[in-house]
């Protein structure tokens, strides 16, 4: 739906990286990612986690960083890391390669979910760890004080990427998800940060971006879409709204 290498797209995907860095982070470091571990982050996208782990890890550990369009990702500039295209999907992976593997909001994107994660735990050393953070959708219309306008249009978002074929309910599968493909100690935690509409204009470039297909598909108006917009330039908006809500999922591969 998004073209990754477009600059519009990439401020966007820089807001949405760095409103969860915090919760990524948490859940690295809980994982004992440190000096010498060995990490793979699949579509790292922006880099922002790729830059943490490289810190984290040290001159004694190692990143590959992966992604479909790995322009950005190549801005970061880290003797310990090591930039790849390449598609999860498609493409092998070596095995037992990484103490630590971890991929933010790639998942919902490839065809075969359960595919990938077998993939990626091949890829994990035994007693290795795996992190994945998908989104459950559907709390992207959830605001207060009530709002009708935003309550359309961002249902209706969620109703376009359904549309799209993505699983807009992924992020709530994951523990079954992980549980399933034979991972031990998985554990998930839900995130939601409430938000002021203006405090996180990087949204508001997802509402340019989909809102002419959102009307052309019919869910909406034009008219609806530019008065979501309007309260992103709006300083004195006081809609909360809460996103998406972001699952992330931990477990480790037997020994
Ligand atoms: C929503 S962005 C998330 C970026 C980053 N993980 C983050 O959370 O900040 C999805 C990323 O996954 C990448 N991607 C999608 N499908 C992929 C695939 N099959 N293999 C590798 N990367 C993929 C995209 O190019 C994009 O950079």
């Amino acid at each position: 739906m998004f073209n990754t290498a477009d600059d519009g797209e990439h401020a966007r995907l820089l807001g949405q990286a760095q409103l969860w860095d915090r919760l990524t982070f948490r859940r690295l470091e809980g994982l004992g990612v440190g000096e010498g571990s060995r990490c793979l982050e699949v579509g790292g996208g922006t880099g922002t986690v790729v830059r943490w782990l490289a810190d984290r890890v040290g001159p004694t550990g190692g990143v590959v960083a992966t992604d479909l369009e790995p322009k950005w990702l190549r801005t970061v500039e880290a003797s310990n890391v090591e930039t790849f295209e390449h598609d999860i999907s498609t493409e092998p992976l070596s095995s037992e390669a990484y103490d630590v593997i971890n991929l933010r909001l790639v998942l919902m994107h490839q065809a075969d979910e359960q595919a990938v994660l077998r993939k990626l735990i091949d890829a994990l050393v035994p007693g290795g760890r795996l992190l994945v953070e998908e989104y459950d959708m559907r709390s992207l219309p959830v605001c207060h004080p009530p709002d009708d306008t935003w309550h359309t249009v961002a249902g209706a978002s969620v109703e376009l990427v359904n549309a799209a074929g993505a699983d807009v309910r992924l992020g709530v599968k994951l523990q079954g998800m992980l549980e399933g493909a034979g991972l031990l100690d998985v554990d998930a935690e839900a995130v939601a940060f409430p938000r002021r509409v203006p405090d996180i204009q990087a949204w508001r470039q997802q509402f340019v971006e989909v809102g002419p297909r959102l009307v052309q598909g019919g869910w909406v108006t034009a008219e609806q879409v530019d008065s979501v917009i309007a309260r992103f330039d709006d300083p004195n908006c006081d809609l909360v709204v809460y996103g998406p809500t972001l699952v992330s999922v931990t477990g480790r591969k037997p020994e």
